[in-house]
């Protein structure tokens, strides 16, 4: 079969207008990104997912969107981007661009027709009620920043649904002609030369709001239609679904039939497994991964994971009981401020794990040897840390750090232009943390990341190949995990305390003369042909190819 991108990527996400400024007016662009590839290339990405670019109020990091056709004037035009994905795909890179759709922005002019004349063709592509809903404060997104979701609009002179903030009304996904108008724009980007889309919100998409109607039905046969209007486009284009759904709701949003090929999305979030991978590492126990990979849900041939330990949004920890949830918070968020929600933490990697390079490399070399697609955060390979004094989810939005300076050399803007303020205190500021140092130093995380990136794709088991927890008595720090996949089978093993270990794994089926390892965080010996008396550093983590057969 031939291998598909989307299982053997390794995606970067990042936010344009806080990466790269090409034209000095303090917000990063798409010039300023094309300038920044041969980095990324070198990094060994090969594919990018850019947060929202289109023209916004940014009332949401511009997940409110005003114009789906556009690029925002401060990130650049359309031929920026059509010169962007040119440029990416000539160094194999690929753009994936979120696909905010849920809602508008109340700024878009389909919301302004449809609030200002009832008799507007748009004004059924939004939910109105003309009674207050019953169920007006149920189902808000962001606690204590949003208490309600059903809004009455004066100029309506009726109540709008909106899932997320008041200004984000959401759309009415019941009527066919906003579907038919949405596939136009996917069509639209991919003729651009985007490879896909992230869809935003992906659960809420679907769901046929009514008021008082709770839980709301939902219609996953729109994902059904995106997959066929996209891949009938362009063949190996792909849809990621931001879902974080209960394990029984998962495979639904990549097949119609849980033993067919994927015929929805492609890829999936995998927000069952993330907060897993953090109890792990705060209780320094490798229970909650073996519970979590043992019990995994299996998706429809051809669906894949996407993994990722940080993302632009909170670390939702929704998903523990408040006990877990707890140890969690003690381990690395201890003071309130780091927290969001009461059920997140706002901050980065590199300062959530003390700035411990033994750790982050751990926490990494775990992540990207996860079943599926890596997924990184930018910022996250030079180790960058947050900023707690912006609001909210802002913390881990502040400009790329690429070298010591006012700016960081994010722009040649002053300070105050800039869209965040660099991040310049403390032991994370552009000073301690930034991309020109660590290029000069072969030891640098930055290049350690390189390394992390061309080696999960030296190891293509781990996004193709089957996954299994290899059962053997092992110290309770130690997760050992195997792949096995048409182009052979490899181990991994990480130990997620500080205490050094030696562990006897035995020979294992499917293994050749010539294991060796392939990641190691320190010099080793050689496996041997019995894999007995394996010794793992305090942090330590071993990747062993046992067999190659291609
Ligand atoms: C995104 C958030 C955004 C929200 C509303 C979420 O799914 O990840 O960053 O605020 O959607 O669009």
């Amino acid at each position: 079969m031939l291998a598909r991108w989307y299982q053997e990527a390794v995606i970067y996400c990042l936010e344009v207008g806080s990466f790269q400024d090409s034209n000095g007016d303090g917000h990063g662009d798409l010039q300023g990104l094309i300038a920044r590839l041969d980095y990324l290339s070198r990094l060994g990405v090969t594919c990018l997912w850019l947060n929202p670019i289109h023209p916004s109020p940014w009332r949401d990091n511009g997940y409110d969107v005003a114009d789906y056709y556009g690029v925002d004037p401060r990130l650049g035009t359309l031929g920026d981007f059509a010169a962007l994905t040119r440029a990416a795909r000539e160094r194999g890179i690929r753009i994936v661009l979120d696909l905010v759709v849920n809602h508008t922005s109340d700024e878009h002019p389909w919301f302004r027709s449809a609030r200002s004349d009832p008799g507007s063709f748009y004004r059924d592509w939004y939910v109105w009620s003309a009674e207050e809903p019953s169920d007006r404060r149920q189902g808000t997104v962001f606690p204590g920043e949003q208490d309600e979701t059903w809004t009455f609009d004066e100029t309506a002179g009726a109540w709008y649904f909106h899932r997320f903030y008041r200004f984000q009304p959401d759309l009415n996904w019941s009527n066919h002609a906003v579907r038919a108008e949405i596939a136009r724009i996917m069509g639209f980007w991919l003729e651009l030369g985007a490879s896909g889309f992230r869809i935003d919100a992906a659960p809420f998409v679907l769901e046929q709001t009514a008021p008082g109607v709770d839980p709301a039905p939902k219609d996953f046969t729109i994902l059904e239609h995106w997959r066929q209007e996209t891949q009938w486009q362009v063949g190996d284009s792909v849809l990621l679904c931001e879902a974080n759904v209960p394990p029984s709701d998962v495979t639904v949003f990549v097949g119609s039939r849980p033993d067919g090929p994927t015929d929805r999305a492609q890829m999936l979030f995998d927000f069952l497994l993330n907060p897993k991978a953090w109890l792990a590492l705060a209780r320094q126990d490798a229970e909650p991964l073996v519970e979590a990979l043992t019990t995994a849900v299996k998706l429809p041939a051809g669906g894949q994971w996407a993994t990722f330990l940080r993302n632009h949004d909170e670390l939702d920890l929704s998903r523990l009981t408040d006990e877990q949830r707890g140890d969690v918070f003690r381990a690395f968020a201890p003071r309130d401020e780091m927290r969001l929600y009461g059920r997140g933490i706002r901050r980065r990697l590199a300062p959530m794990l003390r700035g411990d390079r033994r750790r982050i490399e751990l926490a990494y070399a775990l992540q990207f040897s996860l079943p599926g697609t890596p997924v990184v955060r930018y910022g996250e390979e030079i180790g960058m840390g947050e900023d707690l004094s912006l609001p909210g989810r802002e913390a881990i939005r502040t400009p790329m750090q690429w070298e010591d300076g006012p700016t960081a050399g994010f722009s040649s803007a002053a300070p105050a232009e800039l869209v965040r303020p660099v991040l310049r205190r403390g032991a994370y500021g552009a000073k301690q943390v930034n991309v020109r140092t660590q290029q000069r130093d072969p030891n640098s995380l930055l290049r350690w990341f390189e390394n992390l990136t061309h080696s999960v794709r030296e190891a293509p088991e781990i996004g193709t190949g089957t996954c299994s927890v290899v059962d053997v008595p092992l110290p309770r720090p130690v997760l050992a995990h195997r792949f096995d996949g048409p182009t052979g089978a490899i181990l991994l093993l990480h130990n997620l305390a500080d205490a050094p270990v030696t562990v006897d794994i035995g020979r294992l089926p499917g293994m050749s003369a010539e294991a060796s390892d392939i990641l190691v965080d320190g010099p080793y010996d050689p496996p041997g042909r019995q894999l007995r008396g394996l010794a793992l550093n305090g942090w330590g983590y071993r990747w062993i190819r046992l067999s190659r057969t291609a």
